[in-house]
């Protein structure tokens, strides 16, 4: 298919959209109808025939600061001309430290050791690597289960397939790691449409006793947990929720990780889900917001005792950790890590996304009389729209997703529900104009 792209994106002509399979896209189906992004700026994309679409989900939660922000550019073109790649093992490059020290100011005490990889799926790997070398390095080998939740997402390589708690995700894969168990999800009918923390349900945390007191608590490595589980429609957790969990890891020995892929960087209103929630894990997995998409990255941090606890089990001159990537800390990635910081600082970003966060779900909350809306959940600067189903789960999202491009929105759903997350430097009218598309779409494309 020749698709024909504005003027002055002749250079980029596409004769064919055969040659690459997309991922997670009905490839068939798009390649019918593609929807080609050819240009973005601040809140925008614009589409191979110039339609302008307001960005409703910053890309994929990556964006936080819009698009295109020229520091970010200029620090990776910089980077490039100066050391654009060096291996990182056995040496290393400035930008790494420099980020990692960057990181660890504000992430919470005590953790301050970040391992960089390049995607949120590889920060689970490396996550769940970590959780296994650590027990071992401490004599307790016979941690060998996992524990995650129903409807949860930590990617898609082995590891985050095995954590899934989405079954679309992991059903086509049969073999996966085997001892991991799933807590209930923590979304109750009962809890349709509250704002914030659900005020019940803190007692779906007890799922994690019952596997202690059912498998032996002391054969449990970690726990994942999203501190709000974003790709699979914003569940957030009820009061109390995070806090049990956390004492029941305590209690027996177990690292709770909070995956902030999604609620890392102000997401939430605050630099983590940690800070929101007032809980600490013991280990962070983050990517996206990192350097806000512009390179892929992901990165892990732990808490201090973790990487003591794994370097020093090793002589002195040995690999302790026998692990890693070829981009890991890749020095463009880390560029725009360091720009993307130091913006969210200049700009006060966090804060930023905390004023915002009221009027953003108001806006948000305003749909709530539409007939076809079932559902609307939402913290910080996140909320989950779920629509009614026509029948069959899913099909009414997919088929709203592709329509509100062409209405000049994006906005990502997962099954049918359409999650609003805008870039964290949206502007009130930016907000009104996402919520008033989404409301037009609706009404023009949801008949029963
Ligand atoms: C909570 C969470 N973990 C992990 C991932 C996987 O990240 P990536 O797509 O960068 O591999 C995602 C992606 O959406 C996510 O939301």
């Amino acid at each position: 298919m020749n698709v024909s792209l504005p003027l002055d994106q002749e250079a980029m002509r596409i004769n064919s959209l055969e040659q690459h399979w997309m991922p997670f896209t009905g490839n068939r189906d798009f390649k019918e109808n593609p929807r080609i992004v050819v240009r973005s700026e601040g809140m925008y994309l614009w589409d191979h025939h110039g339609g302008k679409i307001v960005d409703g989900s910053s890309g994929l939660f990556t964006c936080a600061l819009g698009h295109g922000r020229r520091e970010i550019a200029d620090a990776v073109h910089r980077q490039m001309q100066l050391n654009d790649y060096s291996p990182h093992f056995q040496m290393g490059h400035p930008g790494s430290f420099a980020l990692a020290a960057k990181l660890a100011a504000i992430l919470p005490e005590p953790i301050n050791h970040v391992f960089f990889c390049c995607s949120g799926s590889e920060a689970i790997d490396t996550a769940l690597k970590i959780a296994m070398a650590y027990h071992r390095a401490r004599g307790e080998a016979q941690r060998v289960r996992f524990v995650s939740r129903e409807r949860a997402y930590h990617g898609v390589n082995m590891g985050g397939t095995s954590l899934s708690g989405m079954v679309r995700n992991r059903e086509g894969f049969p073999v996966t790691l085997p001892n991991v168990v799933h807590l209930r999800h923590t979304w109750l009918d009962t809890q349709r449409f509250q704002r914030g923390q659900p005020d019940h349900g803190v007692e779906l945390a007890d799922d994690l006793q019952r596997f202690c007191d059912m498998y032996g608590g002391q054969t449990i490595a970690a726990v994942f947990v999203e501190p709000v589980a974003g790709s699979t429609g914003t569940l957030v957790p009820p009061q109390g929720y995070l806090e049990r969990l956390r004492a029941i890891c305590d209690r027996h020995g177990i690292l709770l990780v909070f995956d902030e892929v999604i609620c890392g960087f102000g997401r939430m209103g605050t630099a983590f889900g940690a800070d929101a929630f007032g809980v600490t894990p013991d280990i962070m997995t983050m990517a996206k917001a990192i350097n806000n998409g512009a390179i892929p990255m992901g990165a892990v941090a732990v808490k201090d005792e973790i990487y003591e606890t794994v370097t020093d089990a090793a002589p002195q001159n040995a690999i302790e950790f026998f692990h890693g990537y070829t981009y890991s800390a890749h020095p463009a990635a880390c560029a725009a890590g360091l720009a993307t910081q130091e913006l969210y600082e200049k700009e006060g970003i966090f804060e930023r996304a905390r004023e915002m966060s009221d009027y953003f779900l108001d806006a948000v909350w305003s749909l709530k009389d539409h007939p076809a809306v079932y559902d609307i959940r939402g913290y910080g600067m996140m909320a989950g729209i779920e629509v009614k189903s026509d029948g069959a789960p899913g099909r009414r999202g997919t088929d709203l997703q592709k329509k509100m491009f062409w209405d000049g929105l994006h906005v990502k759903f997962t099954g049918d529900v359409g999650i609003l997350a805008p870039a964290l430097v949206a502007e009130r009218a930016h907000i009104d104009e996402i919520v008033d598309r989404f409301r037009t779409s609706l009404d023009r494309h949801v008949t029963a």
